[in-house]
């Protein structure tokens, strides 16, 4: 969930440049900024409300993609470049597949809201306990937690953690891994703090060491650098991603995972172009996995019951268990959900018996999402009566490790 005051951002980036930047906006419905892009970028039209420059764009086949928030919709797309053909014919890094380490959901509420720091139980909440020990009971053993790091670290990205709200973001996570299971901990922030795009890695280093300090003896918790970074240079998403690895190893946190996000909201369906560049990043633990995102309506927005076909979630994931593969590499995803109908469910247990049988390099996956506020919201995974939970339980199950 997107506070709405984060996004204001793109545009003030883009006024103060003569050209737009690499993957911003240039063009759409109401838009009064950019409408030229940097050298080797073209604008192109992605929908009546959004354009976008992308790289070799003359020969592109565009696609556009958009991302939920509480109270509005931001709009994204990105490009399926047509850069060089790449074949694949290596073999898989690891053992044959045998099936997921790992299958939950997401635990929403932490970071719902746009009040800065808000108040607890109007603007956010924290995930039920209960609810989660259903789920557990179940065979689930993953959870995603997100926050919001201007709540966590008040004042500024490098800034002293809030004890407060630490201590109740910490209850759910403890709970989670004293009974064997595993939590993400999740900067829900989309690369933004105030509003702004995070560029300074070295705070952004001591936000994770802060953060890791205080779960660094915990070897079930998972660090997940940040949300969705979007519109911005890979370059600054591989430097604070890399930032994070330091100031989590740095500090001690040498036993748990690290889950990388990338650019275009952590997009599967577009990760081999536009996060390429990430295949960089160095963990000295060796547990690096890659966090992407995955939805099945027509625009990738994960905000429509209706999905675009059924077998989209394997068209959309297939480059990315390729780009896997070919480097070396893990993934997880990170979010997915469908709407409640025949096609969105012959499309998830399509992406995720994709998945299973490359088990090899997707470790696991996590519905969008649960969380106690959720009410009738299309893909409620919070039990006993949300939406997704009631419609999708007995098809996820399918898919646990144990099954
Ligand atoms: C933490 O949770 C308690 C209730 O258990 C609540 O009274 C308090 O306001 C919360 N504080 C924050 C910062 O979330
Ligand atoms: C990237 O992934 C998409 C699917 O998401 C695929 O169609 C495309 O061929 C891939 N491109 C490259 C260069 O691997």
């Amino acid at each position: 969930m997107k506070p709405s005051n984060l996004f204001p951002v793109s545009l003030l980036i883009a006024l103060s440049n003569a050209q737009q930047v690499a993957y911003g906006q240039c063009g759409g419905q109401g838009w009064t900024g950019l409408t030229t892009c940097v050298s080797g970028y073209s604008c192109i039209v992605q929908s009546t409300w959004y354009s976008q420059c992308v790289p070799g764009a003359a020969s592109s086949v565009t696609t556009s993609t958009t991302k939920a928030s509480s109270s509005t919709l931001t709009t994204i797309t990105t490009s399926k470049a047509s850069s060089t053909s790449k074949t694949s014919t290596s073999t898989a890094p690891g053992a044959a597949a045998t099936g997921f380490k790992w299958l939950g959901a997401n635990e929403a509420g932490a970071e719902f809201g746009t009040a800065i720091p808000g108040v607890y139980g109007t603007d956010f909440i924290f995930a039920s306990t209960a609810a989660i020990d259903t789920l557990m009971a179940e065979g689930y053993n993953i959870f995603r937690f997100p926050f919001m790091m201007e709540r966590m670290a008040p004042g500024s990205v490098s800034g002293t953690l809030s004890a407060a709200y630490l201590a109740n973001y910490s209850v759910p996570i403890n709970h989670v891994t004293s009974k064997g299971g595993y939590a993400i901990i999740d900067p829900h922030n989309f690369g933004r703090y105030n509003g702004a795009v995070i560029t300074d890695a070295a705070a952004f280093k001591t936000f994770w060491s802060n953060l890791a300090s205080a779960f660094k003896d915990n070897s079930k918790v998972i660090f997940d650098t940040n949300n969705e970074f979007h519109d911005e240079d890979i370059s600054n998403i591989l430097a604070l991603d890399q930032a994070a690895i330091d100031g989590i190893r740095g500090v001690g946190a040498t036993s748990q995972y690290i889950f990388a996000e990338g650019n275009s909201y952590s997009a599967a369906w577009f990760w081999n172009t536009t996060s390429d560049a990430l295949k960089a990043l160095v963990d000295p633990q060796g547990k690096l996995i890659y966090e992407m995102h995955l939805y099945l309506d027509s625009d990738n927005s994960g905000t429509s019951s209706t999905c675009y076909s059924s077998t989209v979630g394997v068209d959309r994931i297939v480059g990315a268990t390729e780009w896997l593969r070919n480097n070396g590499k893990l993934g997880v995803l990170g979010e997915f959900a469908g709407g409640n109908n025949d096609v969105c469910l012959t499309a998830v247990k399509g992406l995720l018996q994709h998945m299973k049988d490359n088990s090899d390099v997707w470790l696991g996956a996590l519905w969008w999402a649960a969380g106690p506020w959720w009410g009738s919201y299309i893909y409620s995974f919070e039990p006993p009566s949300g939406v997704g939970y009631t419609y999708y339980d007995a098809t996820l199950k399918a898919f646990l490790p144990s099954a």
